[in-house]
């Protein structure tokens, strides 16, 4: 099959395009700039722009939409409604045109209120309630996906869990994993947001502990309850991303597409420490506090999803990959 993948240089995106290759598809990708994936074409291109879509749909069958802006920061929010919002209608609004095959979207765990959920584990039925601009976006493109859906698109809505690559896991520089292991990473992104009084005590909290050498910390919540989260293996997250394109009972559904399992930080982040050789500490936090965990039965009965690393795997992996 001929598929565009947007968003084909990001981190996700570079794993899909390299994993359907391999399983035999032609893949075309489109990004805002040039990457390392394997892909047998590319367009460089702002999903903003329709002129640029139009060259990237010609002769596609099938589309993986990864192409967005992530960002928590207020400065970013009109920069990500234009690429995951206005992008999003762009492109499914030129895709239905053509009478394209399966359109797969990548939305997000987000669109729940993660940080408050009514139950666990949170399921494709719990009510979707943003509570980030990075979350509305992705919710706001899931209708318009629904819209063109009911105008002839075949899509597929796959709610993707916290995704990275094992790697970043042994990265304090990381985007995702330094912030959310290590100390002194936390304190820089802490520090670099709007003031408040939240971020403050914060930031003090971690100072109490900060050494010049890095260390992890253990995040916990104001009452001293260790964070729990799912986070996904991108080579699992791409194995799911091809069921949505290709397996028949995906059409017209919304899946989660996470991990096999949550895992608690006071078990976890001791373990990544057991690879690093890090000092760690126990910090309870006043930002946004985290304990939710995320089912993928939907996506297991009906596409056979079956991801294969869990946290621990995650870091054995990474470690051995050293
Ligand atoms: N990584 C996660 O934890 C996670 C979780 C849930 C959902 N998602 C979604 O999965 C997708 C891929 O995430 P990722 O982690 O690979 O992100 P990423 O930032 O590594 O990759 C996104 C890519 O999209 C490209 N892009 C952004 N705006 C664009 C535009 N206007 N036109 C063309 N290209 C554009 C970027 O250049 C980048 O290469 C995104 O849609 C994201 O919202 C990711």
């Amino acid at each position: 099959m001929k598929i565009l993948v947007t968003g084909s240089s990001g981190r996700i995106g570079s794993i899909v395009a390299g994993q359907l290759r391999e399983s035999g598809d032609w893949v075309r990708g489109f990004d805002l700039r040039p990457g390392s994936a394997p892909l047998d074409d590319f367009v460089q291109g702002d999903l903003a722009t329709p002129a640029a879509i139009e060259a990237a749909l010609d002769g596609i069958e099938a589309v993986a939409h990864l192409g967005a802006l992530m960002s928590w920061h207020p400065r970013d929010e009109a920069a990500m409604f234009e690429s995951n919002l206005r992008g999003t209608y762009n492109l499914a609004r030129a895709a239905a045109a053509r009478g394209i095959g399966r359109f797969v979207f990548a939305s997000s765990g987000e669109v729940y209120p993660e940080l408050d959920p009514q139950f666990l584990p949170i399921d494709e039925t719990h009510p979707t309630r943003p509570t980030s601009a990075y979350g509305m976006t992705k919710l706001l493109g899931e209708e318009a996906v629904r819209s063109f859906g009911r105008r002839g698109l075949k899509f597929s809505i796959l709610r993707f869990a916290h995704t990275q690559a094992a790697s970043e896991l042994l990265d304090p520089t990381s985007f995702f994993s330094g912030p959310r292991f290590y100390v002194n990473a936390k304190l820089r992104q802490l520090r670099g947001l709007p003031d408040s009084p939240n971020v403050a005590k914060s930031i003090a909290a971690l100072e109490a502990v900060a050494t010049a050498d890095e260390q992890h910390y253990i995040g916990c919540d104001p009452s001293g309850a260790p964070y729990r989260m799912c986070m996904c293996d991108a080579r699992d997250l791409a194995r799911g991303v091809g069921l949505g394109l290709h397996h028949p009972a995906a059409e017209g559904e919304t899946f989660n597409i996470g991990p096999p399992r949550s895992f608690a930080f006071d078990e976890a982040v001791p373990y990544l420490a057991g690879k690093t050789g890090l000092a760690v500490r126990r910090v309870n936090l006043f930002t946004a506090s985290y304990r939710y965990e995320t089912s993928i039965g939907k996506a297991s009965r009906l596409l056979g999803y079956a991801p294969v690393f869990d946290f621990f795997g995650m870091v054995d992996d990474a470690a051995a990959r050293r």
